[in-house]
């Protein structure tokens, strides 16, 4: 107990110091993720510490007097990201083309180093870019596909890469077929088996969505991945929800591509991404902006995006130091704990129906909800004209629901009051 009243001391002694931390410069040191250090190994209770988590909600400046719970759109960032973003803003507007490119731009390396620390792999095999939809781009229109050749995704997936992919088979002639899936699914093995099934001699590309965005299931990446090397078909993984959210190194995921935001879970500057291509396929994908050696196996050809913010580039150290302090496991813990905190408290209310399996292997933070009688805009807008909880109604494909998210600056008693709100609309 006395250890960790002392860690829980020195955590927010630590994390406090950085809204003090005044120079870009700081905001690169390499820190060791707290989860990988020994004597944290241990806290299984870690997610219920509420007088820590206290804390991290006190780093971020979110509205008291809105529940924010779509944080699965997109997320906010600590004040200390903030703050950083400010402060490259004014230096940038100092002297743009010298502050940005000279002054700023030499963050980059360093940057580029930390998010592959927290991504497992190697920096020559991470792009700084603007979101997900970028990354995923990039490689849906840079891979060589002729026409004939076919690609697999879900009708679940989400609609930028839908559209990239049905643009692409108009232009270029390939075929994309899409499987659908009921959410949701407890069987890894019949995932993966619906993946194999649709699998032709023509298949060149699986498309996997990590979780989805819609219902929050996870899929077993790793096991469509081992499955599509056997056909030696490419993979994509497209990673918006769950980098910076679940505990895993990509490598590990054995796929060949991976796209992501970090302006969602990793709470890094809005309007920022990362892609990752297996070292021995970046030069056969072309870069979506060109670039004088397309065919090059630098990974910094895909970074070529002419003017933008190098501030909300050079934030994104800041999450990174942020989400360190946490602990990847910690984080992923507190999240799934206060997902099943208020789905566990409704679930077997009469006419609410969840939309999302509660086992730690298929759902992490987003959790579907629907109340008989209720259409999902009709549930959305009560929760916000009557108790100012704000969430997304989804209808997708055969999906129909209300996306509820909390992110790791919820409180339990903002909590507590969607259980009330889903308690009372059950009842009317
Ligand atoms: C599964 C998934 N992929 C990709 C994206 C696109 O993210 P962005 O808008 O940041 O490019 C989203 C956005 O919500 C998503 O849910």
């Amino acid at each position: 107990m006395a250890d960790r009243r002392q860690f829980l001391h020195n955590m927010v002694l630590s994390t406090g110091a950085y809204a003090l931390s005044g120079l870009y410069v700081d905001s690169h040191k390499s820190s060791l993720p707290a989860n990988e250090k020994e004597e944290l190994k241990d806290f299984s209770q870690f997610a219920k510490e509420e007088d820590f988590w206290t804390y991290i909600t006190q780093s971020y400046t979110v509205s008291p007097n809105i529940i924010n719970l779509n944080n699965g759109g997109v997320s906010p960032s600590p004040k200390m990201v903030q703050d950083a973003v400010t402060r490259y803003n004014s230096l940038t507007n100092e002297g743009p083309s010298y502050y940005m490119w000279r002054i700023l731009d030499q963050g980059r390396e360093p940057l580029r180093r930390n998010l592959a620390k927290l991504a497992g792999c190697s920096p020559e095999e991470i792009a700084i870019n603007r979101n997900a939809t970028e990354s995923l781009n990039t490689v849906i229109y840079g891979i060589n596909l002729a026409k004939g050749d076919e690609v697999i995704g879900t009708k679940q997936d989400y609609p930028n890469m839908i559209q990239a992919w049905k643009q692409r088979e108009m232009r270029d002639g390939i075929i994309y077929k899409q499987i659908s899936f009921d959410f949701p699914l407890e069987d890894e093995e019949e995932i993966v088996s619906r993946f194999e099934k649709a699998v032709t001699s023509k298949t060149k590309v699986i498309h996997i969505t990590h979780i989805i965005n819609w219902v929050g299931q996870i899929l077993p990446v790793k096991k469509i991945c081992l499955m599509a090397k056997k056909y030696n078909i490419a993979t994509i993984v497209d990673g918006a929800h769950s980098f910076g959210l679940m505990d895993f190194k990509i490598p590990e995921l054995q796929c060949d591509y991976f796209g992501t935001s970090l302006h969602k879970f990793l709470s890094a500057p809005i309007g920022s991404g990362m892609l990752w291509v297996k070292k021995e396929k970046i030069s056969s994908v072309w870069p979506l902006v060109c670039n004088d050696k397309p065919q090059s196996e630098d990974i910094r050809k895909f970074e070529s995006l002419g003017t933008r913010s190098f501030p909300i580039e050079q934030g994104i150290g800041e999450a990174i130091h942020f989400h360190n302090h946490i602990g990847s496991q910690r984080k992923e813990d507190r999240i799934r704990f206060l997902k099943n905190y208020w789905a566990n408290q409704v679930k077997d209310i009469k006419g609410v129906k969840l939309h999302t399996s509660l086992k730690d292997n298929y759902s992490c933070a987003i959790c579907g909800l629907s109340i008989e009688g209720k259409t999902p805009a009709e549930t959305e807008q009560f929760f916000f004209e009557k108790y100012k909880i704000h969430t997304v109604s989804i209808v997708w494909e055969n999906i129909s629901c209300v996306r509820i998210t909390p992110h790791v600056y919820t409180r339990i008693s903002d909590l507590d009051i969607l259980v009330e709100a889903i308690q009372t609309l059950a009842k009317k």
